[in-house]
């Protein structure tokens, strides 16, 4: 079988033998989400991040996902890169990958960042969208759907007063493989349900939220945060879904408080 550090596209800063903390991205953006937070923990942390299969420079393959085959990739990259008792930080995306994981193996990490994300699956209506979503894909390629798709992901203001960066960011996502994006969607819609995992969570947990993330509010978080036990609950002020981007100076302080109490 192939190596997933010869497949996927993998990013590190740091030295290898501090704490690691693999970081996970949304959808369907790539690694480049963590770039603020690789500069910022790399003197103390060993930061891992990495293109999802099917996103961003990782290959696409038959474009066939699940949430299962992405913790597979990534239980595949702690093993290879011999990563012991890992952070993993996920956003979104990311955080079904991230919980789901945890769901499987909480037992070999040592803690869990939860950032702008949600436990619980689609309900009808979020199938459908991206049901139809993958039918617009299959018509006329993946540019329109995540050109519709992106603006919501960010706070009003960071569209208008960053942007430079985040036409960086919409121009680069409207370049991923329409295999992939399709790929990734069918797996987000077919996750299952890790809400009542919450309670059994025994590691160290930080949940995320944007002040103005309206796919997973913060009083929704709030409310994951609260099944969780002993989870600490974290607002970034001025920040919509993609918090670490679009306020990476509140989202580190935050997450470096977190870390050094662990
Ligand atoms: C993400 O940012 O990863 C997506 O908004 C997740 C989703 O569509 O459920």
């Amino acid at each position: 079988m192939k190596s997933v550090l010869e497949s996927l596209k993998l990013f590190t800063s740091g030295k290898p033998e501090n704490q690691p903390i693999v970081f996970l991205h949304g959808f369907p953006f790539d690694h480049s989400m963590w770039d603020e937070q690789l500069e910022y923990f790399k003197n103390d942390y060993y930061c891992i991040t990495y293109d999802i299969r099917g996103l961003g420079k990782s290959p696409v393959g038959d474009g066939q996902f699940t949430i299962e085959s992405f913790v597979d990739d990534l239980f595949a990259i702690i093993d290879e890169l011999n990563l012991s008792s890992p952070i993993i930080c996920g956003l979104s995306m990311g955080g079904y990958i991230a919980l789901r994981a945890a769901e499987r193996a909480q037992e070999r990490l040592k803690a869990l960042v939860f950032c702008d994300s949600k436990p619980e699956i689609d309900n009808n209506e979020g199938r459908l969208k991206r049901c139809a979503g993958i039918k617009q894909i299959n018509e006329e390629g993946a540019v329109n759907y995540v050109k519709n798709f992106i603006p919501n992901c960010f706070s009003k203001k960071f569209i208008v007063n960053e942007a430079v960066k985040y036409n960086y960011i919409l121009e680069k996502a409207a370049l991923s493989s329409p295999a992939g994006v399709k790929g990734s969607l069918l797996a987000m819609l077919s996750r299952t349900d890790t809400t009542g995992f919450l309670k059994e969570i025994k590691i160290p947990t930080l949940v995320i939220c944007g002040e103005l993330d309206s796919f997973s509010t913060p009083e929704q978080m709030k409310a994951t945060a609260d099944k969780i036990p002993g989870a600490k609950f974290n607002v970034i002020p001025e920040a919509g879904h993609i918090s670490p981007v679009e306020n990476a100076k509140d989202f580190n302080a935050a997450l470096s408080k977190f870390l050094t109490r662990l």
